[in-house]
Formats: structure tokens, C-alpha cells, sequence
């Protein structure tokens, strides 16, 4: 270890780009492990780093910081960022960086993915097929719902909801959109939630998760929907009740759910395997090798900003004082 470099601490294993670009200019300290590190040893591996790249299960809040007074920046691998306390950062003279833009397309792709899954019922008739059942060709098999004037309604429309927009519009899908924060522009209509609920054939989350969007979606946001749309949530599962989710799948009060996160990830709730009106993949949102290694390219380079002595390139907040 060069003693005159600062500490950079890597929560786990990350992909090559990440470490490539800090190489040489710091002193690593990685957990070669795949799985996040208990609260304690998380503590002791960020103990007198000069800087953490963390993800987005490993929880960074004013406690950790307190007990890790060296950090200057905690680089977030992911763009949302519900896991860093950056108020408390911030009062402490800690930068919080995340990794917008670099994942949009992989994420917006995925969320084509999934709904097209459940639409064209990709994964039952996979099922299908490796139990040997086809037979032959025939005009009512496996009929699913197809996409073409349909109503597409995103929930937040930021840089990942326009970019499923533009994927949808390929579709021949029209859109509507649900955000507080966006003024109306081109031919998507912007709605209050509860009128793009009653409108949409597909509903998708794309906001992040803030505890004021806690279930989101529950029971009542469910009712509003039509027995024939479907849900889809590739941003975060807290942002769903999932047991009212569960029991209106199981109903047939929506005719089925494409569901990317979880509200107690990795756990799910019980039942919602055994249903043939949902998919579910294991938060793969961002998941390809090409926007994996920008991630975490992108999270190296903001800690070598502030190591430098300047701003990360994409911060997420703006401390009073740097350290
Ligand atoms: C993934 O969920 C991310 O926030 O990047």
C-alpha cells in the first residue's frame, strides 16, 4: 500500500471498469465478496478510507459517517440513492455522488422487456414448450394483449420514463405521464395519478423511492385500474404494496404485473410465485456488462474528482463545507 495515496473502499466485487480507472492513482481496499457486507464489517472496511463506492443495498447514514470521519465522497453505484443519508453527508462535509444517464437505455430496455413478457406471455409459454405440449399451431393459442394504441402511463417522468416513452412510441403506443415535477411538452399528455390509473393499459413506475411515494401503489391506486391493464415496476418495490398487489393478481382485479423490484427485496410476498399473471426478474433494471462497467466507471471517476480536490461529476448533494 502507497502511503501517500488516499484509501478508496469498495463495498464487493464490482465490474473491471471501476477498478480499472482508480488503479494506480489510490490504495484499494475491495471486499472480493459478491453479497453486501454485514453492518459492522461495513463499518470497519470504510474506517479510515478517503473515499467508499457503495451500492445500493449497503445503507450509509449519519451513525456510519460519524464513525468513518476520513470519507470526503460515498459514490453510489446506482442512480437512486435512497440508501445514502445525503442530508447527514452533506452537514458532515461529505460529497454523495450517484450514476445517472449511463443506465437509462439498459433500464428503459428491460422495461420493454418485462412488459412485452407479460403482454405476449413469453414466459408460460416457454413453460409450454419445454413440457413438450406443443402440438400444433393453432388460432386461439396463447393469445396475449398486444401493445399497438394502447395507453402507456408513467409514473415520473424523468430521464428513464421518457426513455421507455420513446421505446413505447415505437410500439405505436400514445402516452400519458404522471409528474409533479415536469411541465407538459410534445403530444404526451401529462394526469394527476389517479386519472392516468383509470386511463392506462400499462402503468410503469420510473420515480424513485422517497417514504412520501410509499405504497404508491396499494390498494385504492389499484381499484382505479382496469380489470384489463397491467403493472409494471422496474424502480423500486417500496414504492408498491405488494400484498394488495398480490391479492388484486390473484383476483383478476389487473390482468397481470411485470415486476422488476420488490418491496422487501430479495424477499417477495407469499403467493406471488404461484401466479401465472405476473413475471418477475431479480432487479436486473441496469444489468447489462457494457452499462455495469460505466457505473461503475462513473462512480470511480466522481471519487477521483474529489480526491482531486473538485466537485463529483454527478453529485447528489452539495456539502457546505468539503473536507
Ligand atoms: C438501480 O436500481 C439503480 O438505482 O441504479
Amino acid at each position: 500500500m502507497a502511503p501517500d495515496k488516499p484509501i478508496v473502499a469498495i463495498t464487493r466485487y464490482i465490474p473491471p471498469a471501476g477498478t480499472a480507472a482508480l488503479e494506480g492513482k489510490v490504495n484499494i481496499r475491495q471486499r472480493p465478496d459478491k453479497y453486501a457486507p454485514p453492518r459492522d464489517e461495513l463499518i470497519r472496511l470504510l474506517q479510515g478510507a478517503d473515499a467508499a463506492l457503495v451500492q445500493l443495498s449497503d445503507r450509509i447514514d449519519g451513525e456510519l459517517l460519524d464513525a468513518c470521519p476520513m470519507l470526503k465522497i460515498v459514490a453510489n453505484m446506482a442512480v437512486g440513492y435512497e440508501n445514502v443519508d445525503h442530508a447527514a453527508a452533506a452537514q458532515r462535509g461529505v460529497w454523495v455522488s450517484n450514476t445517472p444517464d449511463v443506465l437509462t437505455d439498459a433500464t428503459a430496455d428491460l422495461t420493454l422487456a418485462i412488459i412485452l413478457a407479460i403482454t405476449r406471455r413469453i414466459v408460460e409459454t416457454d413453460g409450454y414448450m419445454r413440457q413438450g405440449a406443443f402440438k400444433q399451431w393453432e388460432p386461439m393459442l396463447w393469445l396475449g394483449s398486444g401493445l399497438q394504441g394502447k395507453v402507456l402511463g408513467i409514473v415520473g417522468y424523468g430521464r428513464i420514463g421518457r426513455a421507455v416513452a420513446a421505446r413505447a412510441r415505437a410500439f405505436g403506443m400514445s402516452i400519458v405521464y404522471h409528474d409533479p415535477g415536469v411541465s407538459p411538452a410534445g403530444d404526451d399528455r401529462g394526469l394527476d395519478l389517479d386519472e392516468l390509473l383509470a386511463t392506462a393499459d400499462i402503468v410503469s413506475l420510473h420515480c424513485p423511492y422517497k417514504p412520501e411515494l410509499h405504497h404508491l401503489i396499494g390498494a385504492r391506486a389499484l381499484s382505479l385500474m382496469k380489470p384489463t391493464a397491467f403493472f409494471v415496476n422496474a424502480a423500486r418495490g417500496k414504492l408498491h404494496d405488494e400484498q394488495a398487489l398480490c391479492t388484486a393478481l390473484k383476483e383478476g382485479r389487473i390482468a397481470g404485473a411485470a415486476l422488476d423490484v420488490y418491496e422487501n427485496e430479495p424477499a417477495f410476498v407469499a403467493g406471488l410465485a404461484e401466479l401465472k399473471n405476473v413475471v418477475m426478474v431479480p432487479h436486473i433494471g441496469s444489468a447489462t456488462l457494457e452499462t455495469r462497467n460505466a457505473m461503475a466507471a462513473l462512480a470511480a471517476n466522481n471519487i477521483l474528482a474529489v480526491l482531486g480536490g473538485g466537485e463529483p461529476l454527478t453529485p447528489v448533494n452539495k456539502p457546505a463545507q468539503g473536507k
